[in-house]
């Protein structure tokens, strides 16, 4: 087992979700081979996110994920710093997207992900200007929290 965090994620059947959880289930053939006889089908995930136990809504019913890292669909931008001289002039807008296209290079990212301490107002407004959002997951750092922040990676 390795040590990275492990993070439940309660998912809500967002297509990245769905693809990242069809993926695992066909990867566990065996499961549906003694449950079924057959091998997991097309649209597992589907069936995962619609299935209902007789008298019971959807209200009543969670899919959960279980997340560590590293995941090999996010791209995780560690540090974008620029000399305090050059601050605010648009370059860090210029050198996020073209550190995002040098990522869309790799086929298997989907969503680029980056942490911002709680105290950095300016880089949460910097990154949520270039379409970051908040996903509610906070690091309990050393020092200071950290907010996670995702956006799906645009491709050409
Ligand atoms: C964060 C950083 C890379 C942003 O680069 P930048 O060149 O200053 O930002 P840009 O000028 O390209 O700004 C892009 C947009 O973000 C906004 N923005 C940038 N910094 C901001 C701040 N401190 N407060 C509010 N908005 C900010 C700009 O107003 C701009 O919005 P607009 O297009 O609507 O005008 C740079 O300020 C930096 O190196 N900061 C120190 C290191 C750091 O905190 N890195 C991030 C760690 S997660």
């Amino acid at each position: 087992m390795s040590d990275a965090p492990l993070t439940l994620r309660l998912l809500s059947g967002k297509a990245d979700e769905m693809a990242a959880l069809q993926a695992v289930l066909e990867a566990a053939p065996t499961y549906f081979h003694t449950a079924t006889g057959l091998p997991p089908g097309p649209a597992e995930a589907q069936s995962t996110f619609t299935a209902l136990p007789a008298g019971k809504i959807y209200d009543d019913k969670r899919v959960w994920g279980l997340y560590g890292y590293p995941v090999h669909d996010k791209a995780v931008i560690g540090l974008l710093l620029l000399a305090e001289a050059w601050q605010r002039r648009g370059i860090g807008r210029a050198f996020a997207l073209l550190v995002e296209q040098a990522i869309a290079v790799w086929p298997e990212i989907v969503t680029l992900r980056i942490g911002v301490v709680e105290q950095n107002v300016g880089a949460q407004a910097f990154w949520r200007k270039l379409g970051y959002v908040e996903t509610g997951e906070v690091k309990h750092a050393e020092v200071r929290d950290v907010f996670v922040m995702e956006k799906p990676l645009a491709r050409n």
